[in-house]
């Protein structure tokens, strides 16, 4: 197999740094609230941890898994439960926890579902964010980094299920357009 090279786009530390904010805006916003911080799997996980270990108000942790991608960098555009949330989110402040927004369409999906379940309000904290990429307007209140439009792996994201545990956010050099 051969290796293709990934060049460093984010690194760790600058991650960390950003991470630490969000986290501070995210106590400030939910002090008296005990919200429900709600991990995209697969590709939040790294951003998830790093942010709940620094949040300090108390919070909940679920875990929910959907999946747009059918395969390498392109989308089929549909997005699929493949695992649901465990608590309910009745009259709760539900943070939904993204690796990246690029259509939009994964927490659009997720919106619907949660509001329908009756959350009471709902926010999305997101390492990256692809704006050039939307196709359906979407809430992103807590942005780590808005990037180009360029395909990403690492800090959990894959290309066919490769490079999650890379420790940064990289570019691989076998991008393709789209
Ligand atoms: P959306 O539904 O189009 O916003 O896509 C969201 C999901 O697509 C993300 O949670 C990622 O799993 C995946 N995705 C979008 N862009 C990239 C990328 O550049 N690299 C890896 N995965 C991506
Ligand atoms: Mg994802």
């Amino acid at each position: 197999m051969s290796k293709p090279t990934i060049h460093e786009y984010i690194s760790r530390d600058s991650i960390a740094a950003r991470t630490k904010e969000l986290a501070e805006r995210i106590d400030e916003q939910y002090k008296d609230s005990n919200p429900i911080l709600v991990c995209v799997l697969k590709g939040a996980m790294p951003f998830f941890v790093e942010l709940v270990m620094n949040i300090t108000v108390p919070c909940e942790f679920d875990y929910v898994a959907v999946s747009s991608y059918e395969s390498g960098t392109h989308s089929s555009g549909r997005v699929k439960f493949v695992a649901d949330l465990s608590s309910s989110v009745e009259e709760r402040d539900v943070i939904i926890v993204e690796d990246i927004v690029d259509t939009g369409r994964t927490v659009a999906y997720l919106q619907k579902v949660l509001e329908a379940r009756g959350a009471q309000s709902l926010t999305v904290a997101t390492l990256l964010d692809k704006p050039e990429r939307r196709v359906v307007d979407v809430p992103t209140t807590y942005v780590g980094f808005e990037i180009e439009n360029r395909f990403v792996v690492g800090f959990g994201m894959d290309y066919d299920e490769q490079y999650r545990h890379i420790p940064y956010v990289g570019i691989l050099d076998v991008e393709q357009s789209g």
